[in-house]
Formats: C-alpha cells, structure tokens, sequence
C-alpha cells in the first residue's frame, strides 16, 4: 500500500490485541506531533485532565497535594509524562507507563531539560496497560488523563490490572472522551452540535490502511457501561466529575471547543477507589 494514502475511517469491530497493535504504531507515529501541537496547553509538568484545562493542582481528586508526598503512583497512558513530573514535584514517586516508545522518549527529552531534579524525577515503563509489569499492591495511588482506556476493547481487564497493583484503599482517577460526545461528530464548530450516531452503538471507530489493518481504534462504552466497568474491575465509585469549560480556555483541541464545551461535556473523570 502506498504509505502516503489516507487511512479510511470506520466503525467496526477490533479486538484487544488488534487495538493494542493500532495504537502502539499510531502513538509512535503521531508522538511528535502531538506533542508539538499540545505540548504548551499540556505544560511541562502541569497534571491537566483534559482539554477544558482542569488542573489537579485545583482539583484534588487524587487527594490533597500535601498529602501526596512519598506516594508511589502509577500513571497509565502517560505519554510524555507531564501529570507524572507534577506528582513528582509535590513528592511522590510516580512510575509514567505508556505503550508508545516514543512518547516515553518525549519524556526523556523534557525530563533532560528539566531545572530540578524532582521536576524530571519519574520513572517510565514501556508496557500495555492490560498486563502491569508490577507487583500485587506495589502503589498507594493511581491515574490516567486519557491514557489507554478510550483506546482498549477490554476495558475491565485494565480496571483489574489497577486494582491487582493498588493497595486496597487506594485510589484511581481516570479521564475519558465523556461518552455523549460519541453520538456528535467530532467537529469543533457548529456541525459537531447535531446529534449524528446513536449514543448507544458501541461499534469501535476504526482508521485502516488499504488492507483492512487498523492503524488507529477508539472504543465506546456508554455512561453506564463504564460504571459497570469500574464495579467490575474491582473498585467502589466516588465521584463522576464532568467539568465545565472555563471562560479562560480559548484554545481548541480536535472536537474540543469553547463553543461545545460550554452546551455538552467533553471529559468524564472517575473517581474510584479499591475495594
Ligand atoms: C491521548 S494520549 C494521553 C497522554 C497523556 N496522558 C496526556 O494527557 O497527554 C493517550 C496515551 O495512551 C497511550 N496508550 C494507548 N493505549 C495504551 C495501552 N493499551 N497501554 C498503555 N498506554 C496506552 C498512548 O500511547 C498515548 O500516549
């Protein structure tokens, strides 16, 4: 296939290892890019959860910032590690985890840059989020702002990966695509206001190359699919944050915009705590 072609959009069906594979090459191609379109919204060790600009620093879903030192947290999906340095710099001991080699370079290079040592100080793990290449209860807390989840078939394997390396007690707050926005298309402007695919067609969205290999996967699960998921995979729900666009927040984000940010959610954070 000539590699220049567009890849063709669609819904269908892929199965955990076919989505893993889509992403880890899709991450390692689009790394650099990403990363130099939202690197700056993102800051170098900012915890954002998602593209309203929701801050831990302001937010504490993970616990009050004083009482996060000394806490070995896990980051799943960590791409450049950004949320793990701001842990980093309150204390912690986060371990960044992504599938994506060379987002977790992206990393390196701004840990290299870094003034202090506790603002570089993380370590990273290359590995899939549904097989932890870590002991039974060896974090205290842990965390994902879009990391991996949006991207899994089998979410609950992931939620049980978390819980089998979280101490009982222990927190995980994750951020994921709010399930609504999957009924829009995903468009900034006003043609991403109409409701255009049924909310409850769990159909995975699919890029594929020319030989019906998919190069990029999303899933959908409904509002109340990932609260069964997160039952299911071992943890007691808190809080289902959905936070509001701020008037701050001038900057779009792909689908993600002042103009829809203020009419329909577009982040859905758990809060969730091991049973
Ligand atoms: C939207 S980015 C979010 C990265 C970072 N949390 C941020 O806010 O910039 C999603 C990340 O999830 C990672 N990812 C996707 N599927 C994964 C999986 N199965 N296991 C681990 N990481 C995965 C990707 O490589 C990518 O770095």
């Amino acid at each position: 296939m000539n590699q220049d072609q567009e890849p063709e959009a669609t819904r269908r069906g892929a199965s955990d290892t076919e989505s893993s594979r889509a992403s880890r090459g899709w991450w390692d191609r689009n790394a650099d890019e990403y990363q130099s379109e939202h690197g700056a919204f993102l800051g170098d060790d900012r915890f954002v959860w998602g593209p309203e600009g929701l801050d831990e620093a302001d937010a504490a879903l993970l616990g009050p910032a004083a009482e996060l030192k000394g806490r070995r947290i896990l980051e799943i999906g960590a791409g450049a590690a950004q949320c793990s340095r701001w842990l980093a710099a309150q204390g912690a001991r986060p371990v960044a985890l992504d599938l994506s080699h060379r987002q977790l370079q992206h990393a390196l290079r701004i840990a290299d840059g870094a003034a202090t040592e506790a603002a570089g100080g993380t370590d990273l793990v290359e590995a899939d989020a549904g097989a932890l290449p870590f002991r039974d209860g060896s974090f205290d807390l842990a965390c994902s702002a879009y990391g991996a989840l949006p991207f899994v078939a089998d979410p609950v394997r992931v939620l049980r990966e978390v819980r089998r390396v979280l101490r009982p007690g222990g927190r995980f707050v994750f951020s994921v695509t709010h399930p609504i926005r999957w009924a829009f298309p995903d468009e900034p402007g006003p043609e991403g206001l109409s409701v255009a695919a049924s909310y409850f067609d769990r159909t995975p969205y699919v890029e594929q190359d020319g030989t019906g290999r998919a190069v990029y996967v999303e899933h959908h699960r409904t509002l109340g699919d990932r609260v069964r998921d997160v039952v299911a995979g071992g943890f007691r729900l808190v809080d289902l944050v959905e936070p509001e666009w701020p008037e701050w927040n001038a900057q779009e984000w792909g689908g993600w915009s002042p103009l829809r940010g203020h009419l329909i959610p577009g982040t859905a954070i758990f809060v969730c705590v091991a049973e």
